[in-house]
């Protein structure tokens, strides 16, 4: 229950489905397919130059832009990767993860009243940062099954109240990677309307077959107006270590370090140089990764596919879609709520990343970045779905003492 003293601007700000979701994951011993983190760690060299740092006395308030070896780490990487050339000294914040990158944006640059339009579903600090700076969130769905965004609804999505527009590109949950024709028609109305863009990229280097990332700063007239986020945790698999970062042009990097130096202050010293060292060293390791990553969504999808769960193939991220009425369920929740009962398994419905419920209401979202027994084990339990739903509600109740 909420506290009497609780702020307005944050009543609606709940429990998260997914510590709900990780908690019943424990209570049931279940695979939790739920919350997205990898079950292994990145480079050894970057594990080492950590502990390096860590025992050679890096423990202390690093400078607040993040140490010059990992800004111009960044800035190389960009250049390396997509051509696009950042002033380590001006254009690069080091954050303590997108997170915060992302929250320090928002509330830089959105002011009680303005509208700020997201792709639906959104990843779930969208709105409680948006909510937290006074904004007003609007959401230009992605519809299953196919997840496309529609160029009518985005369009049609600007007012004059409109102040920024955040992309998220591969896109959590549905896997979507936007294509040049999708970022072609956000960067013309982001000039047209001229709004400023915040592109959450955090996971660039994670797309499968022939999708390609293309950043929206690359675009005709979006230099200037994109603040690009992104972050160690997903590309080199270090989520607990929330290193991130945002680029830009100096102003607006000047307005975001303003607010993450009350936020945070500073990140992570002993992490910052061996993030450097894996953006310099890493790009072997993360193709590497990136394959496995298509190998254990293949395997995901045959065990779904074995269960009646027919997926959503996703182009990037780590997760992977279904809708769960073949099953017998017309809504996500009810699913998610059963599974750990049913069959020892987690998952997290898409409808609590929507604002639109309904169209959010029968699909399902499951992490596929885990170890391949894991997977395997999840499959296996899943297979018990073909038992009647009311004899496992049975078996799950406490048998009286
Ligand atoms: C779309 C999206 N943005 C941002 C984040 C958070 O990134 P970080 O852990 O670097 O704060 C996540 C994490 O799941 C995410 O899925």
């Amino acid at each position: 229950m909420a506290s009497v003293w609780q702020a307005a601007r944050v009543a609606a700000t709940t429990t998260t489905i997914f510590a709900e979701m990780s908690a019943l994951a424990v209570a049931t011993e279940s695979v939790n397919l739920g919350q997205g983190f990898p079950d292994t760690d990145g480079p050894d060299f970057m594990l080492d130059e950590a502990r390096m740092a860590i025992a050679t006395g890096i423990n202390q308030y690093p400078p607040g832009r993040g140490i010059r070896p990992l800004r111009q780490a960044i800035s190389d990487h960009c250049r390396r990767h997509y051509g696009l050339t950042y002033d380590p000294e001006t254009e690069v914040l080091v954050t303590t993860g997108a997170t915060e990158a992302l929250a320090a944006t928002i509330l830089a640059f959105v002011d009680p009243g303005d509208e700020v339009v997201a792709l639906e579903p959104f990843y779930d600090s969208y709105a409680a940062s948006i909510e937290l700076a006074g904004g007003r969130r609007v959401g230009v769905g992605l519809f299953g099954p196919d997840f496309r965004l529609d160029h009518g609804e985005l369009a049609a999505a600007f007012t004059d109240r409109t102040k920024a527009l955040i992309i998220n590109t591969p896109h959590n949950p549905t896997g979507v990677v936007l294509d040049r024709a999708d970022l072609a028609e956000i960067a013309r109305l982001a000039v047209q309307h001229d709004v400023l863009v915040i592109c959450d990229e955090v996971y660039e280097h994670l797309t499968f077959d022939d999708a390609e990332h293309l950043p929206l700063a690359g675009f005709p007239g979006m230099r200037e107006r994109t603040i690009r986020i992104s972050s160690a945790g997903k590309t080199f698999s270090a989520t607990g270590w929330k290193i991130g970062w945002a680029l830009s042009t100096p102003e607006l990097i000047t307005g975001i370090t303003a607010v993450k130096q009350f936020l945070t202050y500073v990140s992570g010293a002993p992490f910052q140089p061996a993030v450097a060292r894996a953006l310099n060293e890493g790009d072997d390791w993360v193709e590497f990764a990136r394959r496995e990553l298509q190998g254990k969504r293949d395997r995901l999808a045959a065990g779904l596919r074995e269960v009646g769960l027919e997926p959503v193939i996703p182009r990037g991220t780590y997760f992977m879609s279904t809708d769960v009425r073949p099953l017998g369920y017309t809504d996500g929740v009810e699913f998610c709520r059963d599974l750990p009962a049913r069959c020892g398994v987690v998952a997290i419905p898409h409808q609590v990343f929507y604002d639109n419920v309904e169209a959010g209401r029968p699909y399902v979202r499951w992490a596929f970045c885990k170890q391949d027994h894991v997977l395997d084990e999840a499959i296996s339990r899943l297979h018990q779905l073909a038992e009647p739903r009311h004899r496992a509600r049975e078996a799950a109740r406490p048998s009286p003492v």
